[in-house]
């Protein structure tokens, strides 16, 4: 954790410890902050709420949205439920598997782009799906998933 990092998370463990039920709002704050949860920042936080860090720990495992690593700078969530696979889901799986290196799940090498799996993004109509950096992009066929990942690399977005 940066020294900057420390300073954010004792600013907002200042407006947070004392709150009943702050524990949440703080650990979200952090993250919103920071882009993820510092594993160093968890002994603070275990003293500001007189908890053990294994509860602290436990809390953030807990909830699939909080993140103990730096985020990529990228992030493509593919859509792995029924009417996605039915639809060529898969193959577009198996291509970001090819193209990145990755299991289903995971950072880049380069730390660009982050892949998670998800199960619905609400356009079954519409599959395969996947969100790309927050938007939505429907009847993904190789040729475009090809194409996103390629306006990734030449740093024009994803879109
Ligand atoms: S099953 Fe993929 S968007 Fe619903």
């Amino acid at each position: 954790m940066t020294p900057e990092q420390q300073t954010a998370v004792e600013g907002l463990l200042r407006s947070h410890a004392a709150a009943p039920g702050g524990l949440l709002p703080l650990l979200h704050a952090v993250q919103d902050q920071l882009g993820y949860l510092p594993p160093a920042a968890v002994p603070l936080i275990a003293s500001a709420f007189n908890r053990t860090r294994a509860e602290i720990e436990g809390v953030i495992s807990f909830y699939h949205d909080f993140h103990t690593e730096p985020p990529a700078r990228h992030t493509l969530r593919l859509c792995r439920a029924e009417a996605c696979q039915c639809m060529g889901g898969e193959a577009l799986a198996a291509q970001l598997r090819d193209s990145l290196g990755l299991p289903d799940e995971g950072v880049s090498a380069d730390g660009e782009l982050g892949l998670i799996p998800v199960y619905c993004l609400g356009a079954c109509a519409c599959a395969p799906a996947l969100e790309l950096d927050g938007r939505l992009h429907a009847r993904v066929t190789p040729d475009k998933l090809r194409q996103l990942l390629q306006g990734l690399k030449g740093g024009e977005g994803a879109c």
